[in-house]
């Protein structure tokens, strides 16, 4: 796991011929520009509503429009919801690409970020279809979080809080005061102690 925006520029910079990025509307507008590269991207729309199969099957045939091999990066620009998907639809094309996942919301950053949970929603199921693929690499970038709107930031504090409550008082204590003010300012190094924690429970699973 890599962290900060200029670690992924120099990835992105390294391998700027072979990436193509997944974004969803939101993300393209407000984190794509800080990558600092004019790069490939395909286009879903956000919400787990879109967490399906026809957002797969479009993902599959925008990179074979793209000519994408198995070498081709996909770098996953997104929430929870794009990157679960995105490293589920890579995972499955041409029998696994090359997946890098950068987590944009507080929630994919501290939870879904870590472990190689992938899949997509069916039938109603959340989650349903899916394997574990762990991503060639992932990067935490808190800068993106400053577009992120507060309502999806306090999706983050909850998980956050969990992990507070099964491992570290310490931790609880310090997320908790972030709920007392809608813009408190949220310490890197709180992300990282909560991936931390998170990271200990998958490695015991
Ligand atoms: N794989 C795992 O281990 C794991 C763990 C927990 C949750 N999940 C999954 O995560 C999903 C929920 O993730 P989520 O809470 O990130 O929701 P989400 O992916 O739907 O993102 C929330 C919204 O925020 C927008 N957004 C994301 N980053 C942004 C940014 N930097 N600036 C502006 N807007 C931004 C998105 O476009 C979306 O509209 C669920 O589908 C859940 O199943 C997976």
């Amino acid at each position: 796991m890599k962290q900060g925006l200029i670690q992924l520029r120099d990835f992105i910079a390294a391998h700027a011929d072979s990436i193509v990025v997944l974004a969803d509307k939101h993300t393209l507008d407000d984190c794509y520009p800080l990558l600092g590269a004019d790069l490939p991207y395909v286009t879903v729309p956000y919400g787990e509503g879109y967490k399906n199969l026809n957002s797969c099957e479009y993902i599959w045939k925008k990179l074979t429009e793209l000519n994408a091999s198995r070498q081709t990066i996909l770098l996953c620009l997104g929430g929870g919801v794009l990157c679960d998907m995105g490293a589920f639809a890579g995972a499955c094309y041409q029998r696994g690409m090359r997946v890098v996942l950068v987590p944009t919301s507080l929630l994919a950053m501290v939870d879904a970020s870590t472990g190689g949970k992938t899949g997509v929603n069916f039938l109603g199921f959340k989650n349903y279809i899916g394997l574990f693929a762990q991503a060639e690499e992932t990067f935490i970038c808190p800068t993106f979080l400053e577009t992120l709107p507060y309502s999806e930031r306090v999706n983050g504090y909850v998980e956050m809080l969990k992990h507070g409550l099964i491992a570290d008082r310490n931790h609880y204590n310090k997320v908790k005061m972030l709920f007392l003010k809608e813009n408190s300012k949220l310490d890197n190094a709180l992300i990282l102690d909560s991936i931390a924690i998170k990271q200990r429970h998958v490695e015991q699973d």
